[in-house]
């Protein structure tokens, strides 16, 4: 057996200006390829816009929404069943989710299948995903609809609503996707969707724990995405962050917007457009979509200019005056 000669490398010593440039230099060359790379995408990205690419076909796949019982996510369910889907609905609310069972499976041939989960428990979600697939399949689509809307300041309150707020919004979305992110990763494809809103990147005076819970499903939607780009699932598993303005799903909500400086989306419209945007594999979805390009435009000025531009453009003070 020879002798293993271990022979130390003598680290290349370089003047710390020699060093300084050659990051200098490593960086501008990072800088040229991000414009190379970049630029046609924001090419296509244009061109799409003005002329959209062909949706994919979802006809005969499995669509999942939760909250289904009522408002946006009913509406999508239809939406789906007219486009050739499986739906399937979840609701604590079984009797709404069995509901739009019914209303979806008149006139079509479509399956739909309801069934009762409440999305925030950790236990039923895990038993309800493992009980889903052995009974309906594998599910394509997955729509974190389900989510409580409330517009409170934060001293009024009440703790309860707060905690089953940021259970329903926040860990509701977390375990449902996670449950379902190991079978969609195991099938190498699935297309995960979470509806947040716009006070999911615009922070909603009127509704301050209700905005912070929209902020962390946009946060953890792109936290996922860049997730599985990283290990290598871009490509299989689709993610979409939904962040829709006002809508009109119930009494409470259009009662309380007295005086919103644009129009309440109708839930049909929202949820059309919604439809449209997943299935042009949207990772960002704004509804209306201007609102998003506003809202980031806004972003780039000091606080006190965003400011003027919410008291003069979007009057948020008098949302609820009479
Ligand atoms: N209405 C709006 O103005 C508006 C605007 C932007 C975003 N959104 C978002 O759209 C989604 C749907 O809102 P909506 O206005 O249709 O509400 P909705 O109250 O009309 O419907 C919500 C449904 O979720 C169900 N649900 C509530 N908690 C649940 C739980 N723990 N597990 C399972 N199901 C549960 C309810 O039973 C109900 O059927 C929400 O995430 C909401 O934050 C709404």
């Amino acid at each position: 057996m020879g002798s293993q000669v271990q022979t130390e490398c003598e680290p290349i010593k370089r003047s710390p200006l020699l060093n300084v440039l050659m990051e200098v230099f490593c960086m501008v060359l990072d800088l040229v390829k991000v414009l190379i790379l970049g630029i046609p995408v924001l090419l296509i990205t244009a061109v799409r816009i003005l002329v959209p690419s062909k949706p994919k076909s979802i006809r005969g796949q499995t669509v999942l929404i939760t909250g289904a019982g009522n408002g946006l996510g009913k509406a999508m369910a239809h939406e789906f069943a007219n486009r050739g889907s499986n739906v399937v609905i979840v609701d604590v609310d079984l009797e709404a989710a069995e509901r739009t069972c019914e209303e979806i499976k008149r006139d079509r041939t479509t399956k739909a299948y309801a069934f009762r989960v409440d999305v925030s428990s950790y236990d039923q979600v895990e038993a309800f995903v493992d009980g889903v697939h052995k009974t309906v399949g594998p599910v394509d689509i997955l729509i974190n609809n389900a989510g409580m809307v409330s517009f409170d300041f934060l001293q009024d309150a009440d703790e309860t609503n707060i905690n089953r707020m940021l259970d329903v919004n926040v860990k509701g979305v977390i375990w449902m996707t996670k449950h379902f992110l190991k079978k969609m990763i195991e099938r190498k494809r699935g297309h995960i969707v979470s509806i947040s809103s716009l006070a999911g990147i615009h922070p909603l005076p009127w509704a301050t724990v209700y905005s912070t819970s929209k902020h962390a499903v946009n946060g953890f939607m792109g936290a996922l995405s860049e997730q599985l780009r990283l290990q290598g699932h871009g490509n299989e598993i689709r993610t979409s962050c939904v962040n829709p303005y006002y809508i009109s799903t119930r009494k409470d909500i259009t009662d309380f917007l007295k005086k919103p400086r644009f129009g309440i989306l109708s839930t049909d419209y929202t949820a059309k457009a919604i439809v449209e945007g997943i299935l042009q594999n949207e990772t960002t979805i704004t509804v209306p979509k201007f609102f998003g390009l506003g809202v980031k435009f806004s972003q780039l000025f000091p606080t006190r200019v965003q400011q003027i531009i919410r008291d003069y453009i979007l009057r948020e003070y008098e949302l609820n005056s009479a």
